[in-house]
């Protein structure tokens, strides 16, 4: 039977720690962190995670900028805050919720983000940083998996390890921080052949795909490690992940439930992002 991994009690440990640090620094600095978080309109799944965002940043002492824009802001409109919020020294992060309504071009807005204020680790100069291995900001939620397998002494040198879902907001930056563990890393996706097969060769299992359930107990190697990262709304509107909990459970060595699983490790990371990159601004020699 699978020890659950409980993102949600290490999560809190890490705000806590977090919070002492930015009393400590804030004496020292003069002010406290400050994130910008931008929302356009008012998809309820983005508002949900963005006063997430807000109330964690409020429980460990960051300053938090709401900025809740109209559906239909115009591209230039959006790209304007961003240049003032990229100007603005109270504001270390910047994060504008995804996705965007589909007149906005979220690429172009994603580079309008100071690499040093992208909190998100989003823009192309942090994710070149990742991909060449140096360091730099990591992307919440494949740094939240990394955090959770570390704290409970999983090894990953010479592991086998799948993704499933190549999205560029974990997939691929998955991928990216396994390999630095010396994981042998295999990122599959809706056109993977034998999907349940090639699951099976994994010693780390990683679901990111979007669909309630689907991964059941066929695609578990015995003793597997295996995290799930969805994040679905079932049909009574409670909160499933990707992976079926109680056929997986039995044959899983390790299994993070959703909800309580990696989310909070996810919102954590961002808390940490933000701490970095104000310390970075405020103890760098030009800064
Ligand atoms: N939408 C879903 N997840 C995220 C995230 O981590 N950051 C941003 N900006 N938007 C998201």
């Amino acid at each position: 039977m699978a020890h659950m991994l409980r993102g949600k009690e290490l999560a809190a440990d890490i705000r806590e720690k977090i919070r002492q640090e930015i009393e400590q620094a804030a004496g020292r600095v003069g002010r406290r962190p400050g994130l910008a978080v931008i929302q356009v309109g008012s998809d309820p799944a983005s508002t949900v995670y963005v006063s997430h965002k807000r109330k964690d940043c409020a429980d460990v002492g960051i300053q938090s900028f709401g900025y809740d824009l109209p559906e239909d802001v115009s591209q230039s409109d959006l790209l304007d805050l961003i240049e003032t919020l990229n100007q603005d020294d109270r504001v270390d992060g910047i994060l504008c919720q995804l996705p965007l309504p589909r007149h906005l071009d979220e690429f172009a807005v994603i580079c309008a983000i100071a690499p040093e204020k992208d909190v998100d680790c989003f823009h192309p100069f942090n994710v070149g940083l990742l991909s060449l291995g140096r360091k730099g900001m990591l992307p919440c939620t494949p740094a939240g998996v990394m955090a959770m397998m570390a704290s409970a002494g999983i090894v990953l040198k010479g592991k086998q390890a799948v993704i499933i879902g190549r999205s560029n907001i974990v997939g691929k930056p998955m991928a990216q921080l396994l390999l630095r563990e010396h994981a042998t890393v295999t990122i599959a996706h809706s056109r993977t052949v034998d999907l349940p097969a090639l699951c099976r060769t994994a010693d780390i299992l990683v679901a990111a795909i979007g669909k309630p359930r689907f991964v059941t107990a066929d695609f578990i190697k015995p003793g597997a490690v295996v995290i799930d990262v969805g994040i679905n709304r079932g049909e009574d509107g409670k909160l499933v992940g990707d992976v079926d909990e109680a056929s997986v459970k039995p044959v899983a060595s390790y299994l993070t439930p959703v909800p309580n699983g990696v989310g909070p490790m996810t919102r954590a990371m961002l808390l940490k992002n933000t701490l970095t990159a104000y310390l970075d601004r405020n103890d760098s020699p030009s800064g």
